[in-house]
């Protein structure tokens, strides 16, 4: 069986306060939950999070460098995340590969990197709304994590977590139907085990795009779907903890 994961990616939002107030909680809810629950603060944040996540809850960053270490001005190292205690991390979200032109091949040599080291990659993926109108979402989605598959190992994939989310449905209200979600989602599942049919099945496939509370339990009822990679509704501890409740 595939592990459920609910993970809040905080983006550049939150304080210390919010890191303080909620984690404890998250704590309190892994206790009652067989989902994973995962949360992605602001790299300032990891350590204090780290330190009130307990054993159940997981912190992930949100990016890391390709690059082992050196002369990377702003750049966080694969090794310093787990250094910390990190055990995931999100990569090639949408925002980076839109706002900071993350080219594939730089999010293949990010995966690499944080697999080799040890930690989870989260690779997200998913469409703009443009080629979705251009009937293009399920080669640009495939073809966006062929690039990974094609340089990792099957064994790597307990190492691998795929996010699916559909770029116009990112921080705008618009959430795929569960139907549209399930398409993608299956496909990806079929891409994988073109690769390796039995491991194919533990690979947990989430969906981000504005996940609430509201309409978290349909999506989760898809079965394609284990889990989901929560934006703003991650910040407002109701619904996180909703969410994170009917992931189980
Ligand atoms: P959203 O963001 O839930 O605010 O749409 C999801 C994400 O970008 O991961």
């Amino acid at each position: 069986m595939r592990k459920k994961i609910v993970a809040g990616n905080w983006k550049m939002n939150g304080s210390l306060e919010l890191v303080n107030n909620l984690l404890p909680r998250l704590v309190e809810v892994s206790e009652e939950t067989q989902a994973q629950i995962l949360v992605c603060p602001p790299a300032p944040y990891l350590t204090q999070a780290q330190a009130l996540a307990g054993d159940k809850v997981a912190v992930g960053a949100q990016n890391c460098s390709e690059q082992a270490s050196g002369a990377f001005t702003g750049e966080v190292s694969v090794s310093m995340l787990t250094e910390l205690g990190m055990s995931h991390v999100l990569i090639g979200h949408s925002e980076r590969r839109a706002i900071y032109s993350e080219t594939d091949a730089l999010v293949v040599a990010k995966v690499k990197a944080a697999v080799e080291a040890g930690l989870v990659a989260v690779l997200c993926v998913g469409e703009t709304l443009e080629q979705r109108e251009a009937g293009h979402t399920l080669g640009v989605v495939l073809g966006q994590i062929k690039v990974v598959l094609d340089e990792l190992t099957v064994e790597q994939w307990s190492q691998l977590v795929v996010a699916y989310e559909p770029v116009w449905a990112i921080g705008t209200g618009k959430t795929a139907t569960s139907a549209q979600a399930q398409d993608v989602h299956q496909a990806i599942r079929q891409q994988l085990a073109g690769y390796d049919v039995q491991q194919a099945e533990a690979v947990s496939i989430l969906y981000g795009g504005s996940v609430k509370a509201s309409n978290a339990g349909e999506l989760f009822a898809q079965p394609d779907i284990d889990g989901a990679l929560v934006g703003g509704a991650s910040l407002v501890a109701e619904e996180f903890i909703s969410i994170c409740r009917q992931a189980d």
